[in-house]
C-alpha cells in the first residue's frame, strides 16, 4: 500500500476538517461554514462516504483530504503528505531505503529468474528430465504452452540450483531470501527437487516464486514457495501477466483454481483465465483485477462452490461495483479436464454462468424444505445478512423481491427485517468512518483518469488543448495530484521530482503505457468530457443527497438549490457536446463510406 493510501486509511476527512470549521451533521454528511471565503451560512460539505469535501458557495470546488489540507495551509503536496503522514502515524519511505529496498528486491527478482531459467533448460534438454516432460504430454501441454509459461524441471540432487546460481554470483543469503533454497544442520540445500516447475509471476511478468508439482505421488501435491518480499502469495493471480491484455480487451476475466487449468484453458484460446492459487480470492486480488475489468467469472466445482462463494462474495462484488458471476463445473471436474473434453461445453459454462448471489440463493434453497414455516424463515435467516451487504440499493430490492416470492410473505415485511437487521448493526456508535470509503473509487472513471493521464504526459502538446479540464474532476489523490502539477506548465522531470515515490513510479507505468495512435486529440476531448460528466453526476448525488438531509436552513437550502440548476446546466452543456461529437463522427463515417 502506499503512504497516500495508508494515511487515507488512517485518516477521517471529517475529523481533519472539523479543525478548519465547525461541523453539524447533515444526514450522513456533514456541513459547516467554508473555512476558504468568507460567508453566513454553510456551503461547505464534508462526504464521509467518499471521503471528499466541496464547497458549493463562491469556492465551487472541492477534493479529498489531501487538497483540502495543501489548499487550508497554503502548501504543496510533499508537505501536505508529510504532515498527514505525522497524523496518520504513517512512516513516510525516505528516498534511499526504498532505493536499497528496490535493490533487493531486484536481486530476488533477478535469482528467481536465473532459477527459472535453469529449470527450463533442465526441462528441455536434461535426460533425466524425461519423466517431466512425458508427464507435461500425458496431461495434454503443447509445445506452445510449455514455452509461454516456461515450464521446468527441478533434479532430484540436493544441491543443483544452489551450485549454478553461487556460480552465477548469488550469495546463500539471497538465495534463502528467495526461497530457492533452505537451511539444514548441514548447510543450504535445494528447495525444490524432482517436481514439474511451474514459476509464478507478477503483474509485471517477473518472476517471484515457484510451485512445484510432483510426479510420483509424493507429498505435497504442490511445494510453493514460501512468501518473500517478493512473493505475496495472496496478492497474486497466477497467469495474469498473460492474460492482461486479454482480460481488457474482453472486459471479462474468468477465475479458476490452479495452474494446470490456467495453462490449458490459454491453449485451448479461453486467454482471460488467472487462478487464485488454490486460496480464498483476496482483497487484493480483485484489486488487481479491476484495473483491467469488472467482470468477474468464477469456474468452481459444484461440490465446493457453496462455502467458498458466500465467503466475502458480497463484499467483493462492492468492491468491484459489480456483479460476480459463478460458472458451475461437476463435480471433481477441474476446469482443465473439462476443456480437454469439450472447449465448447467450458465456453458454454462460463457464458451460462449464473449470478453469485442467486446461486447461493438457490443452493440456500435446495437446503431448506420451502413448504414448512421453518424452512422458509431458515432461508430468509441465511439470505437477509447477504442481501444486507449489498451496497447497491437496485440490487438490494431486486433481490429482496426474489426471496419474497420465493417464501411467499411480503416484500415490506423482509424489508422491515433488513432495516431493523441494519440498525441492530449500527447501534452503539455515533458515527464511524464508513468502510466504503476505501473501495467506493469509481473503476470506470479511474481508467479514464489514467488514459487521460497517460495522453498528457506521453504528448505534451496535448496539454494546452486540455483547457476545460480541472483537478477535481479526478477521483483518485495520485491522479488530481499529477494533473494538477501537469497542468502548473512543469516539465516532467520537475513533476516527478515533487512527487513521493510510489506516485512516482506510478507515473513512470503511466508514461509508458502503449496508446493506440491516431486522433489523440479527439481522444482526450472525448475523455475530458467523460470525465466532467462523471464529476459533475457525482456532485449532483451529493446535493441531492444533502437536500434530502434535514437541518438546513431555507436559505441555504435555497442557495443549494441555485447551485444545482448550475451543475444541471453544465451536464446538459456536457450532453450536448457528446451528441455533436456522435454527429459528427456520424457524417465522417458516411462521407467515408461514400
Ligand atoms: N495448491 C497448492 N498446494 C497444494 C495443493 C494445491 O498450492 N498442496 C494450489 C495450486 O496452486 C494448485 C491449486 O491449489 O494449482 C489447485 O489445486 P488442485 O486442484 O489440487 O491442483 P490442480 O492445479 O488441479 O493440479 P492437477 O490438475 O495437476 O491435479
Ligand atoms: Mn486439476
Amino acid at each position: 500500500m502506499s503512504a497516500i493510501e495508508e494515511i487515507k486509511q488512517k485518516l477521517d476527512i471529517v475529523e481533519i476538517a472539523g479543525r478548519y470549521t465547525q461541523l453539524t451533521k447533515a444526514g450522513k454528511n456533514f456541513k459547516g461554514v467554508c473555512p476558504f471565503h468568507q460567508e453566513k451560512h454553510g456551503s461547505f460539505f464534508v462526504f464521509p462516504d467518499r471521503q471528499s469535501w466541496h464547497c458549493f458557495g463562491a469556492c465551487s470546488t472541492g477534493g479529498d483530504i489531501f487538497s483540502l489540507v495543501m489548499k487550508k495551509e497554503g502548501i504543496e503536496f510533499a508537505e501536505a503528505l508529510k504532515m498527514l503522514a505525522v497524523r496518520a502515524g504513517v512512516t513516510l519511505p525516505v528516498r534511499g531505503r526504498e532505493t536499497l529496498e528496490k535493490q533487493q528486491h531486484a536481486r530476488l527478482y533477478e535469482a528467481n529468474e536465473a532459477a527459472r531459467d535453469y529449470y527450463y533448460n533442465l526441462f528441455n534438454t536434461s535426460r533425466e528430465a524425461e519423466k517431466a516432460r512425458q508427464y507435461a504430454l500425458s496431461r495434454g501441454l503443447n509445445a506452445q504452452s510449455l514455452m509461454d509459461f516456461k515450464l521446468g524441471f527441478s533434479p532430484s540432487g540436493r544441491e543443483n540450483l544452489k551450485k549454478h546460481l553461487l556460480e552465477k554470483g548469488f550469495s546463500e543469503k539471497e538465495l534463502l531470501d528467495a526461497g530457492l533454497v533452505i537451511k539444514t544442520e548441514t548447510g543450504f540445500i535445494d528447495r525444490f527437487h524432482n517436481r514439474l516447475m511451474f514459476p509464478i509471476n507478477n503483474t509485471a511478468g517477473r518472476t517471484t516464486g515457484f510451485g512445484g508439482r510432483e510426479m510420483d505421488g509424493s507429498q505435497p501435491k504442490y511445494l510453493n514457495s514460501p512468501e518473500s518480499p517478493v512473493f505475496d502469495k495472496s496478492g497474486i493471480l497466477y497467469g495474469l501477466d498473460l492474460a492482461r491484455e486479454e482480460i481488457r480487451r474482453r472486459d471479462q476475466v474468468v477465475l479458476v483454481e490452479g495452474y494446470m487449468d490456467v495453462i490449458i484453458a490459454r491453449q485451448y484460446g479461453f486467454t482471460n483465465t488467472v487462478a487464485a492459487m488454490g486460496t480464498a480470492i483476496s482483497e487484493k486480488q480483485i484489486d488487481a483485477i479491476k484495473k483491467l475489468t469488472r467482470n468477474l467469472v468464477l469456474a468452481m466445482d459444484a461440490d465446493e462452490a457453496g462455502e467458498k462463494a458466500v465467503l466475502r462474495g458480497i463484499e467483493h462484488e462492492n468492491s468491484l461495483g459489480s456483479e460476480i458471476k459463478v460458472a458451475l463445473m461437476s463435480p471433481g471436474l477441474d476446469p482443465d479436464a473439462v476443456i480437454r473434453q469439450s472447449a465448447q461445453d467450458w465456453s458454454k459454462a462460463v457464458n451460462d454462468a449464473e449470478p453469485l448471489v442467486d446461486f447461493i440463493i438457490s443452493k440456500a434453497a435446495a437446503e431448506c424444505d420451502l413448504s414448512s414455516a421453518a424452512g422458509k424463515s431458515r432461508l430468509v435467516d441465511r439470505i437477509l445478512p447477504v442481501i444486507a451487504q449489498m451496497n447497491n440499493l437496485v440490487r438490494q430490492a431486486h433481490y429482496l423481491q426474489k426471496l419474497s416470492k420465493m417464501v411467499n410473505v411480503n416484500e415490506s415485511r423482509l424489508e422491515a427485517s433488513l432495516k431493523e437487521m441494519k440498525t441492530r448493526n449500527q447501534t452503539g456508535f455515533q458515527y464511524a468512518k464508513p468502510e466504503v470509503a476505501r473501495t467506493g473509487r469509481p473503476l470506470l472513471s479511474n481508467q479514464r483518469e489514467e488514459y487521460c493521464l497517460a495522453l498528457l504526459i506521453q504528448h505534451p502538446q496535448l496539454r494546452q488543448k486540455a483547457v476545460e479540464l480541472e483537478t477535481e474532476y479526478f477521483s483518485s489523490t495520485e491522479n488530481a495530484l499529477i494533473f494538477s502539477l501537469l497542468s502548473a506548465g512543469d516539465d516532467i522531470e520537475t513533476v516527478k521530482n515533487k512527487l513521493d515515490f510510489a506516485t512516482l513510479e506510478y507515473m513512470e507505468r503511466l508514461g509508458t503505457r502503449p496508446l493506440i495512435p491516431g486522433g489523440l486529440e479527439r481522444k482526450l476531448e472525448e475523455c475530458v468530457l467523460l470525465l466532467k460528466e462523471n464529476y459533475l453526476r457525482t456532485l449532483m448525488q451529493n446535493q441531492e443527497a444533502i437536500l434530502s438531509s434535514a437541518g438546513l436552513s431555507a436559505t441555504e437550502k435555497e442557495a443549494l438549490l441555485e447551485e444545482s440548476m448550475k451543475i444541471g446546466d453544465q451536464l446538459k452543456s456536457v450532453f450536448w457536446q457528446k451528441s455533436k461529437n456522435t454527429e459528427r463522427i456520424k457524417k465522417e463515417n458516411n462521407a467515408s463510406e461514400k
